[in-house]
């Protein structure tokens, strides 16, 4: 085991993009374990949207603080423990952060570290897509906000991204007339071909707004809704009387001072329910939504795929790649 444990730092707040001095790499020494604690190896960082808002301020957690090690969620693998619940060779998930080394302390009361269990055929890495965050939050804000029934139209933004791939799948099965939007030809060539998703339309066209209606012949029932902007305000334009908003994320704004946000008349003249959601609300229905999703899996209804960057020391580009739309389903860093 090194003695050197290399960690991102967060330096300064980012305005726009992040800045190479945004974050900074430095070494630490890995640390020396006390009764109680484990040491873990990351393996692979989730990149995640929400990163870039907890680099910026409080949302739904306090912001990371400057001098902090930069929070992010990862797979690890314990190798040196002296906590009861925790043996050499684990493999966990959990808030890591962007760093080689991890400590996992029983002190630790949030339960922040969870073991991976073995499951046949399923790869390390499906923990931090769809049997993770992203699956988890696409199967609750389908499950629970869309509640899709056969025939609607559901519509999915960043629909090749990792949590709308996988909210547009649990859509076709369930019936719907699924409509990605993706940025990009072989984006939307991945949703048709692959993931079997109805209409899948190119929003960096500049005749996108007509092929969007066109594929939406009988308005929209469902918006899953990932980017905000003006891709939501041309669904809510579409929308069917009554229909429904899961409001996932609005990552159009996350690098803007001003994210623009939709307008609210089309929530009242088209009477819609909108209901935005954190998946922290629903931890504990975790081992629910994992099994249902294995499952789909393992049955060959849902497809997932990855963009995986190499190295910690790449993590700060590789969270600008979620916002210039570089990643194609879930974006991992290798540590
Ligand atoms: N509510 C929750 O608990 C929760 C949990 C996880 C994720 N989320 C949200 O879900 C959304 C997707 O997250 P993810 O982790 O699955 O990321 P992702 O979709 O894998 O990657 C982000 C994608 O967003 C698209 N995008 C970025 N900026 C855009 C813009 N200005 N206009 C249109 N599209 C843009 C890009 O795809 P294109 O090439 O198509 O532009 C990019 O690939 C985010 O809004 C995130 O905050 C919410």
């Amino acid at each position: 085991m090194a003695n050197t444990n290399r960690q991102l730092i967060l330096h300064s707040r980012p305005k726009g993009l992040i800045a190479p001095s945004d974050l900074q790499l430095a070494e630490a020494s890995t640390p020396a374990l006390a009764d109680g604690q484990a040491l873990a190896r990351v393996k692979y960082i989730s990149i995640d949207p929400t990163m870039r808002i907890w680099m910026a301020a409080d949302s739904y957690l306090p912001a990371v603080a400057i001098g902090e090690v930069m929070r992010a969620f990862g797979f690890a693998e314990v190798v040196e423990s002296r906590h009861k619940d925790f043996k050499k060779g684990d493999k966990v998930v959990g808030l890591t952060g962007l760093q080689d080394y991890t400590l996992i302390d029983v002190a630790d009361k949030r339960g922040s570290f969870q073991k991976v269990p073995p499951v046949p055929f399923i790869s390390d890495t499906a923990f931090l897509g769809v049997l993770g965050i992203n699956g988890l939050t696409a199967y609750f804000g389908m499950m629970e906000i869309a509640k899709p029934q056969k025939g609607e139209t559901l519509v999915v933004s960043a629909a090749a991204g990792a949590t709308g791939s996988i909210a547009g799948q649990i859509g076709k099965i369930h019936g719907c007339r699924v409509v990605g939007i993706a940025g990009g030809p072989e984006k939307c060539r991945w949703l048709l071909d692959d993931l079997g998703f109805d209409a899948a339309i190119d929003y960096k066209q500049p005749d996108w707004k007509d092929k969007f209606a066109a594929a939406t012949p009988k308005g929209v029932d469902i918006d899953f809704e990932n980017v905000g902007g003006e891709i939501m305000h041309s669904v809510l334009d579409r929308m069917n009387l009554h229909g429904r908003v899961v409001l996932c994320g609005l990552i159009s704004g996350y690098t803007k001072e001003d994210p623009g946000l939709a307008s609210f008349v089309m929530v009242l003249v088209k009477r819609l329910r909108v209901q935005g959601f954190i998946i922290l609300d629903y931890t504990h229905r975790y081992m629910e939504a994992a099994t249902q999703l294995g499952k789909w899996k393992m049955f060959g209804k849902l497809k997932d795929r990855e963009t995986i960057v190499e190295g910690l020391e790449k993590a700060p580009e590789a969270i600008n790649m979620l916002f210039t739309g570089a990643n194609i389903g879930k974006l991992l860093v290798k540590v």
